[in-house]
């Protein structure tokens, strides 16, 4: 009889995102996960703690912890979320020369290894760290994501269910640009059960939700003191990954490489995009207003300033 070919997503870095990331692919039974990390023992370690999980979460997903690229060959999703993270005081601007040559490393190193995988980059500052996996690993735009939209709006969305008192199921929300101060919360494209949220709070309460959401991370930040947020973004992240090894199809915002599209060339910004097994398998167009647009363009031009950096 034949066997099915399990799926196999590899997460760099057994951090917080990382590690997390990892706990909810394993259980979602979805794929086995290999956890790579540098430092020795860690990623050993919580992959054999999530795999002496599995017994009392009901998966037989095969969960391994490695210091070494090997066991990551043939990866269907590798996902990036090796680097530093924040600290108070710190913007995810601040981490960009330390976090660029780590993730060239490690993108360079997983995507000779698994030449067809898709890469979900994580690390910040997001929208930079995609064009560096981009060229480290000299992979089509397709197949590389860069997951912060879905975050972002996450939160957007849970801001909007805490004002209007609904449940977050009925609440969607769109936030694009980059990862970062400049980011694009689109009330507009937002609804609440379908309702315009427009419609159902006043300009003032929409304004005070924008500047809570693009201000999210660092929000976590200053309470954690110790590091930035993570059960969220590995919820989005594995939104992302999801969408892919389900070819879902999902329209969710994510970092994809622009040409043309939103008047953008050549850069990674944040759009609406539809995921599914090719990674992404469209850029959505939506109208912009004169005001949406010009905060689209001034997100953008952030994030090329930043790659000057580089
Ligand atoms: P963390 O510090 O808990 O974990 C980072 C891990 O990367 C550590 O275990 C570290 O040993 C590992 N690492 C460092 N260099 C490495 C290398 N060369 N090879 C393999 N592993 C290496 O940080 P956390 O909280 O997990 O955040 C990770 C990154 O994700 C940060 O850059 C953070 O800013 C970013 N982030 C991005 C979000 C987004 O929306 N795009 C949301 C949340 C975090
Ligand atoms: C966040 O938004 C730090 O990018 C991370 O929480």
């Amino acid at each position: 009889m034949a066997r099915i070919q399990r799926r196999k997503v590899t997460v760099i870095g057994a951090g917080n995102v990382g590690a997390t990331t990892a706990q909810r692919i394993a259980e979602s039974g979805l794929a086995d996960v290999v956890l790579v990390d540098i430092v020795e023992g860690l990623p050993q370690g919580k992959g054999l703690d999530l795999a002496e999980a599995a017994p009392v979460v009901g998966h037989d997903g095969r969960i391994t912890g490695t210091n070494s690229y090997d066991e990551t060959s043939g990866s269907d999703v590798i996902v990036v979320t090796s680097g530093i993270a924040r600290k108070p005081g710190m913007s995810r601007d601040d981490l960009i020369s330390t976090n660029a040559g780590i993730v060239r490393g490690v993108v360079s190193e997983a995507a000779k290894r698994s030449p067809d995988a898709i890469l979900v980059v994580v690390t910040n500052p997001l929208d930079a760290m995609c064009h560096v996996a981009i060229k480290a690993s000299g992979f089509p735009k397709s197949r590389v994501i860069g997951m912060a939209g879905t975050l972002d709006s996450a939160r957007f969305r849970h801001f909007i269910a805490l004002e209007t008192g609904v449940s977050v199921e009925d609440v969607r929300a769109f936030v694009v640009g980059g990862h970062g101060d400049t980011m694009v919360p689109l009330p507009r494209y937002s609804a609440v059960g379908g309702i315009p949220l427009p419609e159902m709070l006043s300009a003032e309460r929409i304004a005070a939700l924008v500047q809570r959401t693009r201000s999210g991370g660092a929000e976590i930040v200053e309470l954690l003191k110790t590091g930035s947020a993570f059960y969220a973004p590995a919820a989005a992240t594995f939104e992302v990954v999801e969408s892919i090894l389900l070819d879902r199809r999902r329209l969710i915002p994510c970092a994809a490489l622009l040409e043309g599209e939103y008047g953008v060339q050549g850069l990674f910004v944040g759009v609406p995009v539809v995921v599914g097994a090719g990674g992404i398998e469209r850029i959505i167009e939506v109208k912009f207003t004169p005001e949406e647009q010009a905060a689209f363009t001034k997100s953008a031009d952030a994030v090329k300033e930043l790659l000057a950096l580089i």
